[in-house]
């Protein structure tokens, strides 16, 4: 017997069909002569009605009370249309089989349950409509974000998670420790297990890399490396930083994709930037219908027309001064006040996209290519309505003598990076490139407000335990 999976409209051609469903029961209603189970499989938000009278095989189960909301069960039997509103089809049930029983303390009955709670039950909060419908729709943005670079003939790289090298300058790593090998403190209490010289700091010489090693904070400087040699590529991997910030857009553990673009200069970045936002948005809109119906009844009015704007209407394009400019011209008073040179905050970034309309950057990092005019440099943000910041990215410095002179500058140690200088000895090109929080996107994408609710299992201080 097949499975009938997805869509609400789904069966509507096979009616009259002996079929199946295997899923969780959501609701069971017994009512005198029948009754109705709902049973959901994850494949689409609706479930499917189950029509059961005492003659089905199995039917014994519901009487004698061992199905229960949260059971696995296996149902066959024939699709009929449904008497009801609320579906087209419903399965007129002849066979019904218990997979596993659900005990009476699962939590997440009926009722609505917050978000807040559900953060502490994430092993069991996909089964419920909202996580069900975010997970569907973030796998639609993976599998479109692969889809529009290779349309493109981007190849994809991936790039390592333990690096050495920080590359947005801003120390917010997590560093990697190997633990005294075999120890019994290892087994029993791994931070003791960490190599500590006398002194009480962790002795990189022990270290499995013999010196300090890092979980990487971007791809960016391999892509690079790849960009230099095989054009078009893109990252699309997870990232760590070590934010000990606790907001509804930062989380220490996230996916980012990088393109990086050779012979391409910053209006490229912003061309391939728009395009891109554009199309993920479109295929979801075009290809989860039902889950993002849902997130505009529950989740956030009006989603649906404001990701429509995005697919139809024209980006605006601000620089950085002009940004400056409108925010000191802004009749409000911000926590953190603005001149010239600043780095825009979350509420500067949330007054131009929502109350100007959309903006431009921040803190320079070393490898953003300086412009003619000597302190400004070839970068730019695309900042998003309830989000604010969802992709950074500039040109890359591709000059050797002006990349060396800014590492000076910056204090950085040189010797490390020369790998990435030897780049722009050996056959450098002008490039540039952007990166996307995934995490961000599903955000923007869903109308979710709380970023740990866009990832399965989100790491944020304080939550690492699932
Ligand atoms: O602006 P960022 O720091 O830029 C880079 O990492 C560059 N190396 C990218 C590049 O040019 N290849 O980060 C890029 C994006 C941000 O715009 C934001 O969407 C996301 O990554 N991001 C985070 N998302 C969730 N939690 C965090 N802690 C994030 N930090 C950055
Ligand atoms: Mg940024």
């Amino acid at each position: 017997v097949v499975d009938i999976k997805g869509g609400p409209d789904e069966g509507l051609d096979r009616l009259g069909q002996t079929l199946g469903v295997k899923g969780w029961v959501r609701t069971l209603r017994v009512q005198s002569s029948v009754t109705f189970m709902e049973v959901n499989d994850g494949s689409c938000l609706s479930n499917m009605q189950c029509v059961m009278t005492s003659d089905a095989e199995g039917y014994d189960q519901v009487e004698g009370g061992t199905i229960t909301t949260g059971a696995s069960v296996s149902v066959q039997g024939t699709l009929i249309t449904s008497q009801g509103s609320k579906q087209k089809v419903e399965l007129k049930v002849e066979k019904l089989v218990m997979v596993g029983k659900s005990d009476p303390s699962f939590p997440i009955q009926k009722k609505r349950v917050s978000r807040e709670f559900l953060r502490t039950k994430a092993h069991l909060r996909p089964r419920t409509n909202t996580f069900g419908a975010v997970a569907r729709v973030r796998n639609a943005l993976a599998y479109a974000t692969h889809k529009f670079f290779q349309d493109n003939g981007f190849i994809w790289i991936s790039s390592p998670i333990i690096t050495a090298s920080d590359c947005e300058g801003a120390g917010e790593q997590f560093c990697v420790t190997t633990l005294i090998p075999s120890s019994r403190e290892a087994v029993d209490s791994p931070a003791n297990a960490i190599p500590k010289t006398e002194d009480g700091l962790i002795d990189w010489s022990q270290d499995f890399f013999g010196k300090p090693a890092f979980l990487t904070v971007s791809g960016q400087l391999n892509a690079e490396t790849y960009a230099t040699a095989l054009s078009d590529v893109y990252t699309f991997g997870p990232t760590f930083r070590a934010e000990n910030s606790q907001t509804s857009r930062h989380l220490a553990e996230f996916w980012m994709i990088e393109p990086e673009l050779a012979f391409a200069d910053l209006n490229d970045d912003m061309a391939c930037a728009t395009a891109y936002l554009q199309y993920v948005v479109k295929h979801v809109l075009d290809n989860c219908k039902e889950d993002m119906d849902f997130f505009n009844t529950w989740i956030e009015k009006g989603i649906i027309n404001r990701l429509s704007d995005v697919v139809e209407k024209k980006f605006v394009q601000l620089t950085y001064s002009d940004a400056i400019e409108l925010l000191l011209r802004a009749h409000k008073k911000f926590e953190f006040p603005v001149k010239w040179g600043c780095d825009l905050q979350s509420e500067h970034e949330r007054y131009i996209t929502e109350v100007a309309f959309s903006g431009s950057p921040e803190i320079k990092a070393f490898y953003m290519r300086q412009n003619d005019d000597g302190k400004t440099v070839a970068a730019m943000d695309m900042l998003v309505p309830r989000v604010g910041e969802l992709i950074g990215g500039s040109q890359r410095e591709e000059r050797l003598d002006y990349l060396e002179d800014r590492l000076d500058d910056l204090k950085l140690n040189k010797e490390s990076y020369w790998w990435y200088l030897d780049l722009r000895r050996y056959g450098s090109v002008p490039h540039a490139g952007f990166g996307l929080g995934f995490e961000r996107l599903v955000q923007f994408a869903t109308g979710i407000d709380n970023i740990r609710d866009t990832i399965p299992f989100p790491r944020a201080p304080g939550s690492a335990e699932f």
